[in-house]
């Protein structure tokens, strides 16, 4: 077992465990459960495989109280988190409880939302399922729901107590949601360590195989790295912003094809190469970089050119709405060099539109 800590001062610093057979072991929850409540929080799709090793594990302990929410991006809303609501007052929940995410980052956000607001804040452990989750979205704290006008528009920063990621749940993960999961890997080697970019090249075939020890290695770094930006930046201020590198290609993308045609992941990884493209253009990184980056993308299973029925206008058009616009200029995150991410309003759209053609 691995662990290290993301490090938010003396009363809010939590710990991140990455490892075989986690699941099976109470000493990973019982440190960060305070009362004698839990409700543990899943889906449909993840509750017969993994919340019976759970429930057992804590019901001698603990009162335990379980909600099975429908599965999908679709139902990541306000009335679902209401499910959790009604479950945590039927069964009179007090303050002290303890909120248990069991699932992918769907399931993460809304626990960790309801847990922000419930009764106006409990505790709550992420036990993350997807790879995307166990990189990203289980660490860092920003939880909540979708709006019929915008994703991730109504949340909370509430970090957990603890991250347990067990890799022995991937074995059921379906390939496509692997290789999303593998897309916000690759982007923390590009944003913050060429170190780690390098090693990745070098075992992404391991990886893709699910081989343990080079999985909790891409897991470990993933999450320090996503660690160290959550620390200094904790409610993105700044730099906390390099963690969408690829992203406002992608939320076009998503958006234009239809939330869940194409995965976030998915998406991420055309926009990174667009990204890239656009760095390069911009004169800082070598052109040879997008070459490598593609075949990286390519050895991971992930898309590498951008949907043929969507124009560059659209491209433009979607992301003149997105969240990083500021007073009018598309504040873009690209490369100075492999590892070395900002945050700029520098590139002209004339460069934006032919980074987006030699994705085609
Ligand atoms: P997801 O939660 O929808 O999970 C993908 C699918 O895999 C679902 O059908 C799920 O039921 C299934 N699944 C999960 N674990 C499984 C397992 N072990 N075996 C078999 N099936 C399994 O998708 P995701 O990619 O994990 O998360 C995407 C969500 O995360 C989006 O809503 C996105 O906005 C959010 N997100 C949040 C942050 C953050 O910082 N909070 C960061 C990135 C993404
Ligand atoms: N996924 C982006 C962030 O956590 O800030």
């Amino acid at each position: 077992m691995q662990k290290l800590t993301v490090e938010l001062g003396d009363k809010r610093s939590y710990p991140i465990y990455i490892g075989d057979n986690l699941l099976s072991n109470q000493s990973y929850f019982v440190p960060h459960i305070h009362g004698h409540q839990v409700c543990i929080v899943t889906n449909t799709t993840i509750a017969p495989l993994y919340l019976d090793a759970i429930h057992t594990l804590l019901s001698d302990k603990y009162q335990v109280d379980v909600v099975i929410l429908p599965d999908g991006e679709q139902y990541k809303q306000v009335d679902t988190v209401a499910q959790i609501y009604d479950c945590l007052l039927k069964n009179k929940h007090n303050r002290t409880t303890t909120l248990i995410a069991l699932g992918g980052g769907v399931v993460g956000d809304m626990t960790g939302f309801a847990a922000a607001t419930y009764q106006r804040g409990v505790n709550f452990i992420q036990i993350p399922t997807t790879l995307l989750a166990q990189v990203d979205s289980s660490v860092g704290g920003k939880t909540g729901v979708n709006h019929p006008l915008g994703k991730n528009m109504i949340g909370a920063f509430h970090q957990p107590q603890a991250v347990i990621i067990d890799t022995d749940v991937l074995q059921t993960l379906p390939a496509r949601e692997l290789s999303a999961g593998v897309a916000e890997i690759i982007k923390y080697g590009l944003i913050s360590d060429a170190p780690f970019y390098d090693w990745l090249e070098e075992n992404i075939a391991p990886i893709m195989s699910l081989k343990q020890s080079v999985l909790v290695e891409a897991i470990l770094k993933s999450c320090q790295n996503k660690a160290d930006v959550v620390s200094a930046d904790e409610r993105e201020g700044g730099i906390r912003a390099i963690l969408n590198f690829g992203h406002t290609f992608g939320h076009a993308i998503e958006a234009a094809q239809g939330y869940g045609n194409w995965l976030h992941g998915e998406a991420v990884a055309t926009g990174m190469l667009i990204a890239l493209n656009l760095s390069s253009r911009m004169g800082w990184v070598d052109n040879n970089e997008v070459s490598r980056l593609k075949s990286l993308l390519n050895s991971s299973n992930l898309p590498v050119t951008a949907p043929t029925d969507m124009s560059d206008q659209q491209f433009l058009d979607i992301m003149a709405v997105d969240k990083k616009v500021l007073r009018g200029k598309l504040r873009l995150v690209l490369l100075k060099s492999i590892g070395d991410a900002i945050v700029t309003e520098e590139a002209p759209v004339e460069k934006i539109a032919e980074s987006i053609q030699a994705c085609r």
